[in-house]
């Protein structure tokens, strides 16, 4: 499909989303609609691909990216009158061109490449589906021999045409030649007074020209999200897609019903997913891992052998072997060693992370670089903050950091030496010494016994 061009209709509203924002900007599986509907255009190996926007067209197009290309439909006036914007491009245009809305995104990339084919000597042809329940799309109008008439809007329909259940998609492949001068006339004279890329199929039949259609395997697949209902249904039909594959591909998910995976989440062999995670975004988790109970992590890179219980991640690159939680909380911008153990109640943040150490229990580390072989003890705290600035804090390699220990950043503890547990240090430690920082301990012996006798008097 080298030299097949695709246009995405995204410059509604979405009137029935109830949304301050635009429809095709809702995610499904952590991915906005039309980002679903523009990867599956490239897996089909679709080359040109023009995004029509007009409602909030700035976000669309930066939810989009590159790689694209964007034509304005300043007042959306109907589906049609979205597809008229790109005349200029296709005038003198030899071959065909694919219509795709933004709002349907589980439709799968062979589906596409099958449409394509499935156009090749037509004017245009449709991809339809048989809905369950057909209400809110146009319905397919077929002559007794089964030709394709026409698409009638649920709202211009007479009682015979609601029964009917094979329904447009909103996905054609058109020949461009016979697309355009038909869209010129198409005239907003229905229910809904928009310009109807709809009725170009019936004003090529009146021309005598012949409508090829494929009918899609699965509903679902075909779905287009109208209001938020239809939104959560897709994004349950997606999510077991997901997982299924997942599970497909050497992935142990145990109750996957409480698994939430979006869509551009890379999962290795052998790792195994407890109840009650979610993985979001980017995030790429490697080989026999074991995640969960109770584990979220977003746009993280995992390496293999991983082990997270109860615990959140963000932005944040762990090395083989880790061991995080439980009740563990890496926030945006650590990057964790090798077999590192980042333990019960402990907050990491913007820190670095040598491989080997150990920060097992109750501890902040923020904005700090961490060296190799590092113990740090229970209810550490760096102390990044003054209330103005932050400051980074500087553990070096064989650092052992005793319980209770306020570090007060900018500070630096050299290599190999040791802070007694309770002290707060706020000078550097030089190399393999000791840093104590706390008031001596004073034992009054007798002290208790004494204090019982005054009682009794
Ligand atoms: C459309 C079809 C209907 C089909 C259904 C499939 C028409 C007239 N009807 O109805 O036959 O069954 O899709 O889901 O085409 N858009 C623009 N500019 C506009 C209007 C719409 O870019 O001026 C975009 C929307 O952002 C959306 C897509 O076109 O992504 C479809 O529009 P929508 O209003 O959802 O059409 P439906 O009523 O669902
Ligand atoms: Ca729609």
């Amino acid at each position: 499909m080298g030299q097949l061009a695709a246009m995405v209709l995204a410059a509604g509203q979405g009137t029935r989303m109830r949304s301050r924002r635009a429809k095709v900007l809702h995610k499904v599986c952590g991915k906005p609609m039309v980002g679903h509907v523009i990867d599956s255009l490239r897996l089909a190996g679709v080359s040109r691909i023009i995004v029509v926007v007009g409602h909030q067209g700035e976000k669309v197009m930066e939810a989009i990216g590159g790689g694209v290309e964007f034509l304005w439909q300043r007042e959306q006036l109907g589906t049609g009158h979205a597809v008229s914007m790109a005349k200029d491009i296709f005038a003198g245009h030899e071959g065909h061109l694919l219509v795709l809305a933004g709002d349907t995104p589980l439709l799968a990339p062979e589906t596409l490449k099958e449409l394509a084919a499935a156009g090749r000597g037509f004017a245009a042809a449709i991809l339809t589906a048989r809905m369950p329940d057909p209400k809110g799309y146009g319905r397919i109008i077929r002559g007794t021999d089964g030709t394709v008439l026409a698409i009638v809007e649920e709202r211009d329909a007479t009682p015979d045409q609601l029964a009917v259940d094979e329904v447009n998609t909103g996905t054609y492949i058109f020949r461009s030649q016979d697309l355009f001068p038909a869209l010129a006339k198409v005239r907003p004279e229905n229910a809904q007074g928009e310009y109807y890329l709809t009725d170009v199929i019936g004003l090529l039949v009146e021309e005598g020209k012949k409508i090829g259609s494929l009918q899609c395997q699965d509903w679902q697949e075909a779905m287009g999200i109208n209001d938020r209902v239809q939104l959560a249904f897709a994004e349950g039909v997606l999510r077991d897609r997901i997982r299924r594959e997942l599970m497909l591909k050497g992935v142990t998910i145990y109750h996957p019903e409480s698994v939430f995976i979006d869509k551009d989440v890379e999962v290795g062999q052998d790792t195994i997913i407890h109840p009650f995670c979610f993985l979001e975004g980017r995030t790429v988790v490697g080989e026999e891992c074991v995640i969960g109970p109770g584990v979220r992590i977003v746009d993280c890179e995992l390496g293999s052998g991983v082990e997270v219980q109860n615990a959140t991640l963000v932005e944040s690159k762990i090395g083989d072997g880790v061991r995080i939680g439980p009740y563990a909380y890496l926030r945006p911008g650590n990057i964790i060693g090798e077999q590192v153990k980042i333990g019960d109640f402990v907050e990491v943040k913007n820190s670095r992370v040598g491989s080997g150490s150990k920060v097992p229990h109750l501890t902040y580390v923020g904005d700090a670089i961490v060296g190799e072989g590092v113990n740090i003890g229970a209810g550490v705290i760096t102390c990044n903050y003054d209330g103005r600035q932050k400051h980074q804090t500087i553990i070096e390699d064989d650092v052992f950091v005793g319980s209770n220990a306020n570090l007060i950043a900018p500070v630096t503890i050299k290599r190999g030496a040791y802070i007694a547990a309770g002290s707060t240090i706020t000078k550097d430690v030089p190399p393999e010494s000791l840093g104590i920082a706390r008031a001596r301990q004073d034992n009054r012996e007798g002290w208790a016994r004494k204090r019982k006798g005054r009682a009794d008097e």
